[in-house]
């Protein structure tokens, strides 16, 4: 019996590179070596935006999209959308009973999303119940299928900790060892930042999308941050410096070209437009097979919904499985 995998992400829209060198390569390379449930979730994103919700669906199907083109492989592993699979909310609710409240509080991750909501202004700069609850629903995610671990990001390990904690919770409670603590499983390629330096985000206007075309991808490493210091053409430049282009040259660059780089900026002899015209080819190269792929699903959206639907009655055959056995353990009627 292989091993079991759980991991989800929020159904932002359309993918950009920092998702696909973070996140995604990561759980195309697991697939043959575990069992793969790779969710939508699509009530994580009502926690913030329960009234914008005229994208969702098609947000839903752009992450699709983005998986699969990526290669993730339905015929390996299960590809589902959360709110498909409603055992999650049944178990979601037997342990929001066993989490104490202040578990939630102070999880680090749950009190930066509240600190940016309150920044905001409308209706949504509320911390409503549903967002407390953001940890635990994603404690019923993971636990549904017992996964063994759980590859995240940073950003999402301080959730996956709570989420041993409510495992052994249950446990203890009901007097069982029927779920594991699942354990959160980093990547090892360190994170892509944005064009400016910053942190890779859509609203922060600073990416570059897996499905952007050869020509948008091009304009937008053209207005990357480089090496500040350099003025004139031969100055002399410095590599460590150039925050953004250098960086992105070692993930997409080989060896020999990253040396080239290196010696031929410290000399003088590279202009950093060059240097960003040849980065935007060596990103549109490695991106294109993926980019044609995702051409294909966007003409056959129908093959998508088809995936989609299959994933998630598989998954839910699984659910009802530990459900059944959470109902006995908590004595339900
Ligand atoms: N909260 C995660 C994110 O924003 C997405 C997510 C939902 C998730 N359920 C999960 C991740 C279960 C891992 C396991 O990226
Ligand atoms: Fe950066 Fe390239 Fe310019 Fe050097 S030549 S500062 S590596 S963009």
């Amino acid at each position: 019996m292989k091993q079991r995998i759980m991991s989800g992400m929020r159904p932002t829209g359309k993918l950009h590179l920092g998702h696909y060198l973070g996140v995604i390569d990561n759980w195309v390379r697991l697939q043959d070596d575990y069992d793969c449930f790779y969710q939508v979730a699509d009530w994580h994103a009502l926690t913030t935006k329960y009234d914008k919700t005229e994208s969702l669906r098609q947000d839903v199907l752009d992450v699709v999209m983005d998986w699969l083109a990526c290669g993730i492989d339905p015929n390996k592993s299960t590809v589902y959308v959360q709110s498909l699979v409603p055992e999650t909310a049944e178990l979601h609710i037997y342990l929001s009973m066993i989490t104490p409240q202040n578990w939630v509080e102070r999880d680090p991750t749950l009190k930066d999303m509240a600190k940016i909501l309150k920044t905001k202004e409308g209706i949504g700069t509320q911390v409503n119940y549903g967002l407390m609850g953001y940890p635990v629903l994603m404690t019923a995610d993971i636990l549904l299928f017992n996964a063994d671990f759980v590859p995240v990001g940073i950003d999402q390990v301080a959730h996956v900790e709570l989420s041993r904690d409510i495992a052994r919770r249950f446990n203890y409670v009901y007097h069982t060892d029927f779920f594991k603590e699942p354990q959160p499983k980093l990547n090892k390629c360190s994170l892509l930042c944005g064009l400016d330096g910053n942190k890779m985000g859509k609203s922060f206007n600073n990416d570059i999308k897996i499905s952007d075309s050869e020509e948008i991808t091009s304009k937008k490493v053209m207005t990357a941050i480089t090496d500040r210091s350099r003025i004139k053409r031969d100055d002399p430049g410095h590599p460590d410096e150039c925050e953004v282009v250098y960086k992105y040259w070692k993930i997409f660059g080989e060896e020999k070209e990253v040396k080239c780089v290196e010696s031929e900026c410290e000399a003088g002899s590279r202009g950093c437009a060059d240097c960003k015209r040849q980065l935007a080819k060596k990103i549109n190269d490695k991106m294109s097979e993926i980019r044609e792929k995702r051409k294909y699903y966007e003409a056959h959206p129908n093959e998508v919904e088809e995936i989609i639907k299959y994933g998630s009655d598989k998954a839910r055959k699984e659910a009802k499985i530990t459900l059944e056995r959470v109902r006995e353990l908590v004595k339900m009627y």
